[in-house]
């Protein structure tokens, strides 16, 4: 029963994103943000071989931008690498490995990172599963909370030293995580980060898009409280036409591949709020926000608890090793 609630609220959520997106179409549709060329940005953008992450990847290249691509694909990514470099002419588009699901993976990309001495502007926390039958991590997580969320925890942890020293005044390191609708029927219960006692694949997506709603307020809050010139925000990237629907139910399967073009976002309009999160004059200096559309907009009423944040912060620096900097402080 619980399984197939979890599902009916993903599926409505989905079914009325698709609904706003077709009136958008029907009144003029979404058109693209500019943006001035950052040739001395540095970029990583995790799953920056398909989909959002991908025209993500493309569009800060083509501003110039230093893109670093992290990927658990060597073949994939370095024909994302070279389409990239062709289409933009920006040779400085490269691929490090990093596989999401294994915190060995993540902790050596951070280190291949770190070897090459460059700044790091911007993080962009893409990769992501969804719907994905009942497996672990490498670490044994159940996949959706420790590849989505854990990884993205661990990795942005780890490369939060780079981010700070890279930030000045006026000109803010970034950490831009993608979520999603689907947070707004989630539930997170501190005792089943996992799914263990009913596994959902709905539930479990929506979990973990919830649990980096909430870590992105509280990475925000500890930001602040350190005065480092670091924000980070939360963008919900619409109903984009990519492969991530691989194991969704086949009727909306059907549904993308006839009426993809029409109802759903294409990959390229889908990425424009997180190049607009990673770039925008507009969000220098200001984090904390969730934003759909280029548009700050109200997250699921529980991702305010600071509580609850802090909560999960501490669950999370336990699960991955990381050491907890806001125990003891005023935001524990
Ligand atoms: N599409 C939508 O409608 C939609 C809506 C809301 C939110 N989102 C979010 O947007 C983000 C991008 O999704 P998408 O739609 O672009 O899906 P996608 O086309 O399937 O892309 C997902 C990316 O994540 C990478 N990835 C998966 N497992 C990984 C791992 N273990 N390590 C490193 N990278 C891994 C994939 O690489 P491989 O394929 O090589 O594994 C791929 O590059 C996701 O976080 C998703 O939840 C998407």
């Amino acid at each position: 029963m619980a399984r197939v609630s979890a599902a009916l609220r993903v599926y409505a959520v989905g079914a009325a994103l698709l609904l706003l997106q077709l009136l958008r179409r029907c009144r003029g549709g979404f058109s693209p943000p500019v943006f001035c060329r950052q040739p001395d940005r540095v970029a990583v953008v995790t799953g920056g071989t398909d989909g959002i992450g991908y025209s993500t990847a493309k569009q800060l290249a083509r501003l110039g931008v230093h893109v670093i691509i992290a990927g658990n694909n060597e073949e994939r990514a370095q024909q994302a690498v070279s389409r990239i470099k062709e289409e933009t002419l920006n040779t400085k588009v490269e691929f490090l490995y990093c596989n999401l699901a294994s915190m060995k993976s993540i902790r050596q990309f951070v280190k291949n990172f770190k070897m090459k001495r460059l700044p790091l502007h911007v993080l962009v926390n893409n990769a992501g599963v969804m719907m994905v039958p009942q497996r672990k991590t490498e670490d044994g997580f159940e996949e959706h909370f420790g590849l989505n969320y854990l990884g993205h925890f661990l990795l942005t942890s780890l490369l939060l030293d780079s981010l700070k020293e890279s930030g000045s005044p006026g000109r803010s390191s970034r950490v831009v995580t993608v979520s999603s609708a689907t947070h707004y029927v989630g539930e997170l219960n501190l005792e089943d980060l996992q799914s263990s006692s009913c596994y959902s694949p709905h539930g479990a997506y929506a979990r973990s898009k919830l649990a980096l709603v909430m870590f992105s307020y509280h990475l925000q809050r500890l930001l602040e409280a350190q005065g480092c010139h670091v924000t980070a925000n939360v963008v919900d990237p619409g109903v984009v036409n990519t492969d991530l629907y691989k194991h969704v139910f086949w009727g909306t399967r059907l549904v993308q591949r006839i009426l993809g073009w029409l109802l759903f976002k294409t990959p390229d309009e889908g990425a424009w709020t997180s190049v607009y999160a990673a770039v925008s004059p507009e969000l220098e200096g200001l984090g904390g926000r969730y934003l759909y559309n280029e548009k700050e907009t109200k997250s699921l009423e529980v991702t305010y608890d600071q509580k609850l944040q802090q909560q999960l912060w501490a669950r999370s620096c336990q699960m991955t090793g990381v050491t907890d900097v806001t125990r003891g402080t005023i935001l524990d």
